[in-house]
């Protein structure tokens, strides 16, 4: 499995042959400028909600890259009147095969607006399993018991959280979902794009470190390996 991140809450894993594409926002973050859109490939496009920081290259890549687009139902009709035709619709607590790939969906305390008023559904994670192992995608959520019904379900090789606090959890409370999820290998995301969510990276770093787990926060435009978490380019 390796992990790519673009910046915010955009991020690409590689696992069993497939590239899944979460949370599409690159071209309208200034951090994000080196990273070029028009060359990411892509067999499925995830998104949590419906907030433009997650989905404003949502159509763009679709189109570029053919992928399939996996949401809630509501943002599924609304993608499928901006005319997008491969869609597919999925709602909280439901699971499916996509290929070899399991995508369970999951609660997120948030809301889900998109971007032209329409309603979006509930805000979802998502718990990713391939036979290279799995992950767990919080989405845009503050801290929630139902966090802790995952290990039940799975054993995770890593998860990505956001750290940034004002939209969501902040370090703290990453920590506890951490804990609930059983899980020490934490990419963090949703941190520094905007003026509200900048945080300290050595604090969050070292937080993590006293409570005995890893907080990986990755150059945008950089690939990790994440059964070893190597910095691949
Ligand atoms: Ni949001
Ligand atoms: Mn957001």
């Amino acid at each position: 499995m390796k992990l790519t991140y673009f910046g915010h809450s955009c991020f690409l894993v590689e696992t069993s042959g497939l590239r899944l594409l979460f949370d599409p926002f690159i071209t309208p973050n200034p951090l994000a400028g080196d990273i070029d859109i028009s060359k990411i490939k892509a067999d499925y496009i995830l998104l949590s909600h419906g907030h433009s920081d997650h989905i404003a290259d949502c159509i763009p890549l679709a189109q570029s890259t053919g992928a399939m687009v996996i949401s809630s139902w509501e943002i599924y009709e609304w993608l499928g009147k901006q005319g997008l035709t491969n869609l597919h619709p999925m709602n909280t607590g439901g699971k499916r095969m996509f290929d070899s790939i399991q995508v369970k969906c999951v609660a997120a305390q948030h809301s889900s607006g998109l971007p032209d008023g329409s309603y979006g559904g509930n805000p979802m994670g998502f718990i990713v399993t391939s036979d290279e192992g799995s992950f767990y995608y919080s989405g845009d959520t503050g801290l929630t018991l139902d966090m802790q019904l995952i290990p039940r379900w799975t054993k995770l090789d890593f998860a990505v959280l956001p750290i940034g606090d004002n939209f969501t959890m902040d370090v703290d409370d990453a920590i506890e979902c951490a804990r609930m999820i059983q899980c020490n290998e934490i990419v963090g995301v949703h941190y520094d794009t905007f003026g509200y969510i900048k945080i300290d990276h050595e604090e969050a770093i070292r937080k993590f470190k006293a409570a005995g787990m890893n907080l990986h926060l990755l150059k945008i435009g950089s690939t990790v390996d994440l059964r070893n978490l190597v910095l691949i380019k």
